[in-house]
């Protein structure tokens, strides 16, 4: 199957995502929204960011200097975890809105599960479906989700997730939550898709990447892609950023093999509920 910039991955709502984001965490605030713009100007569709990055202003600056209007691209935000609750994250994403400079995102997402206390973790969930009946969120998903506090949402709201938006890299090779999320129609978005840019001279990457002309980190976006996933690659240099867009080339199947077998489970960040990593 051949893929491009522009090619998107089908939502259980019936909504398209695009396959390639531009991340904006630690995207600080005078580089943020030039970068946006940049992005959205060079082809770019899907637009990452979160309340708690504390850019959304930023965000809503870049696209606005950008030549694209509102509707020709995708715009995601987070609820932030103090955020979480039936009225508090309503009255959170009023305030995204306007930081963004839009009446709507294309996928609203609760940023972290409240694993001590996850009723309010089902109210927020409660509040986003009816957000996203209103039209303020045209889909509606999670991030930092595993497999049980998926089931444990979906029994509690029978209103299956979008999108699980979760660490994924070629040393983070999360497969059965991958599988997981596929057998429940559920598309992962993979981020820190670079592993922020920790192993981009690792051999094997390189030995792939001089196979085919690319760079390290062009070869993990591309891993990431033939899975069938989406990744939200973060910077804010304009020459990384058209890299991290050119990474369609097709890996072949002995590449991808040895791209699995790079997996460490080797997280960038420790989610609570996760055993604690190698790295940290
Ligand atoms: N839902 C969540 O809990 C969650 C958590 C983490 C991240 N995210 C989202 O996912 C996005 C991506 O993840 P991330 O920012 O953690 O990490 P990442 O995209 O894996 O890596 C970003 C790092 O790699 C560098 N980089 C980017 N392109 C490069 C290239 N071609 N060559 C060499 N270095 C390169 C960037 O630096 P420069 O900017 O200086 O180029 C930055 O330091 C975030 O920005 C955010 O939107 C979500």
């Amino acid at each position: 199957m051949t893929r491009d910039i522009h090619s998107t991955a089908t939502l259980n709502d019936g909504h398209q995502i695009p396959r390639l984001g531009l991340g904006t965490w630690r995207s600080k605030k005078k580089d943020c929204a030039r970068a946006v713009s940049f992005a959205l100007n060079n082809e770019y569709d899907l637009i990452d960011t979160a309340q708690i990055y504390n850019n959304e202003s930023q965000v809503g600056k870049g696209w606005k200097e950008s030549d694209r209007a509102r509707d020709s691209f995708f715009l995601t935000t987070k609820i932030w975890n103090w955020n979480q609750g039936y009225r508090s994250a309503r009255k959170s994403v009023e305030k995204s809105l306007k930081k963004l400079q839009t009446d709507d995102v294309d996928l609203l997402l609760i940023h972290w599960p409240n694993v001590r206390n996850f009723s309010r973790t089902a109210e927020t969930w409660q509040a986003m479906i009816e957000m996203q009946k209103e039209g303020l969120a045209r889909s509606i998903g999670v991030s930092n989700f595993t497999p049980s506090l998926l089931n444990e949402l979906i029994e509690q709201s029978e209103v299956v997730p979008a999108v699980n938006q979760v660490e994924f890299h070629t040393f983070l090779y999360q497969k059965e939550l991958a599988e997981f999320c596929r057998e429940r129609g559920i598309v992962l978005e993979a981020y820190s898709p670079l592993a922020r840019g920790e192993h981009l001279d690792d051999p094997t990457l390189l030995q792939i990447a001089q196979k085919h002309g690319k760079s390290t980190a062009q070869v993990m976006l591309a891993w990431v892609i033939q899975h069938d996933l989406v990744a939200i690659p973060k910077s804010v240099h304009e020459k990384r950023i058209l890299e991290n867009a050119d990474i369609f080339f097709g890996l072949d199947e002995a590449d991808m093999q040895l791209l699995d077998g790079l997996n460490r489970d080797e997280r960038q960040l420790n989610p609570p509920w996760a055993p604690r990593s190698r790295k940290n």
